[in-house]
């Protein structure tokens, strides 16, 4: 893979997301790549920082990420430099003559990436600025990489689209989505279409229900000031899972390439049934014990208004009408300050439809009440822990006078132990982008039909339930599959 000699801008270079992923993500870059010598970065934003202010912050950042002193002091000194925008973020004169300056002293071709690490409502007026100021276009290649979320909802994401398009074309945007750089995320394409084993009985044939869970123990933290305004509808369903559903739901593409991808997700998509109301429950955590220790409830936290109804919680409910799928119910689920950080997809199959092997020797019908059958299970643990488990029956040994007797194993895989460390998923994104390659990128009608699922129900009234911190959300969300949540099955989330 060429890496060509470019400016990587970063908008937004004083704030958190630069210091803890993006930096150390570019370094080890580098690093691992020896391509040190061809990447430039410039952090950009309102502070009136010099360069060595940037520096310093980006070597702290770094000696925090156990990288070693003295190297990490030479690729900064060399090559990290800042340029302020001035009170009102609006210099861009300032920033185009900075680069143009880098260019000329270390002789590159004109290839930029801008990276807009910026709270989203400064978005649209950065494009234009990058637009008006001839920014977006150069003698080598430009691309825009833009952080979640894009738009508040479908309106807003359409007007984004359209400030994109009239200074960049689609081939130039990079819409980032970090859980598409997660390995174990990616590995979901392997997975489902190196293994014809698994594919055959990827449908409503042999699928009874598939589960995704993106549960996080941790609560709001500092980031209420934004989370508040926009709720996990916003943070966590219309992007982070919505990308699960459609890695798992897609139909084989044609190739690896970016497009053929893409279109098949969004093909995906568009045929998700629209949820209503019924389909969803929304809840936000109040104080409970996660983890041994009492924690606040949400709106006790800084910053949280004490009447705040932001939802801290969705379970949801999703039909997608399409060959494959029809039938099948997908439940999707997330929620901050639940019992553990775990974001999990579990694809129960259909039981065997006569169970055998039953406790009295009669053999019964699975669904039957008192029928015992369990159904394989798999589970695809995308982190921590990340692997697979094949839930499946075996005959416990020995005899019984009940007859046989049957026990639920798992055939287990760990990424881990398999391959060592996994990268960071912002190193793998950052690389994609300064090689050009948009497969694990957001297009423009993808996140538009993501958001037209969604904005009805944000739209909508819908109550939102408490529920306890280090809990699996409120009683409501139970009902809405009561096997899922409550312990009962062995694959549950629960154990
Ligand atoms: C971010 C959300 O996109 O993803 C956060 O804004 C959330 O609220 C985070 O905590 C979760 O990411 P990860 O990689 O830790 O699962």
């Amino acid at each position: 893979m060429s890496i060509d000699p470019h400016v990587f801008v970063i908008f937004g270079a004083t704030g958190d997301l630069t210091r803890r992923k993006l930096i150390p993500a570019l370094y080890h870059l580098m690093q691992s790549r020896d391509i040190a010598e061809r990447c430039h970065v410039i952090g950009a934003a309102r502070s009136d920082w010099s360069d060595d202010d940037f520096r310093s912050v980006a070597k702290q950042a770094l000696r925090d990420d156990g990288f070693e002193e003295d190297v990490v002091q030479n690729w900064c000194d060399l090559r990290l430099l800042y340029q302020s925008l001035g009170d009102d973020g609006t210099d861009f004169g300032a920033l185009r003559q900075r680069i143009e300056e880098v260019e000329d002293a270390f002789d590159l071709p004109g290839n930029r990436a801008f990276y807009l690490s910026l709270p989203p409502h400064a978005y649209g007026s950065t494009i234009e600025q990058l637009g008006e100021h001839d920014l977006s276009e150069s003698d080598g290649w430009t691309r825009v990489v833009i952080e979640k979320p894009f738009g508040r909802d479908l309106e807003s994401a359409e007007e984004l689209n359209e400030t994109v398009h009239t200074a960049f074309d689609e081939e130039q945007v990079y819409r980032i989505d970090h859980y598409l750089g997660k390995e174990t995320v990616q590995n979901l394409l392997a997975f489902r279409f190196a293994n014809a084993m698994f594919e055959s009985l990827w449908n409503r044939d042999r699928i009874k229900r598939i589960e995704i869970t993106v549960a996080e123990d941790l609560g709001v933290g500092g980031r209420a000031g934004y989370y508040d305004r926009s709720g996990h509808v916003r943070d966590m369903l219309q992007n982070h899972l919505t990308q699960l559903l459609s890695l798992i739901a897609m139909e084989p593409p044609a190739s690896m390439d970016a497009e053929a991808i893409r279109q098949e997700k969004v093909k995906a998509l568009r045929a998700v049934v629209p949820p209503t109301p019924e389909d969803v429950v929304f809840g936000q955590y109040a104080s409970g014990d996660v983890d041994g220790e009492t924690v606040p409830g949400y709106r006790e936290e800084s910053d949280v208004p004490d009447d705040s109804d932001t939802e801290t919680f969705v379970a949801l409910h999703l039909q997608i009408a399409n060959w494959r799928w029809r039938g099948v119910p997908f439940y999707l689920r997330s929620g901050k300050r639940l019992p553990v950080k775990r974001t999990q997809i579990a694809v129960v199959f259909q039981r065997a439809p006569v169970a055998l092997f039953q406790p009295g020797g009669e053999p019964c019908i699975p669904d039957n009440a008192d029928c015992t059958a369990e159904p394989n299970v798999l589970l695809i643990t995308l982190q921590p822990n990340e692997g697979f488990d094949l839930r499946f029956e075996v005959k416990s040994p020995g005899t019984s006078e009940n007859g046989m007797r049957l026990e639920s194993q798992r055939l287990s895989f760990s990424y881990r132990d398999a391959f060592g460390p996994i990268p960071d998923a912002y190193e793998t994104l950052l690389r994609d982008v300064i090689t050009g390659d948009q497969t694990l990128f957001v297009r423009s009608d993808e996140v538009e039909t993501s958001w037209r699922l969604y904005t009805p129900l944000l739209d909508a009234d819908i109550p939102v339930h408490s529920y306890p911190a280090g809990r699996w959300g409120p009683e409501a969300a139970f009902d809405l599959l009561p096997r899922w949540i409550n312990g009962e099955l062995r694959h549950d989330t629960d154990e």
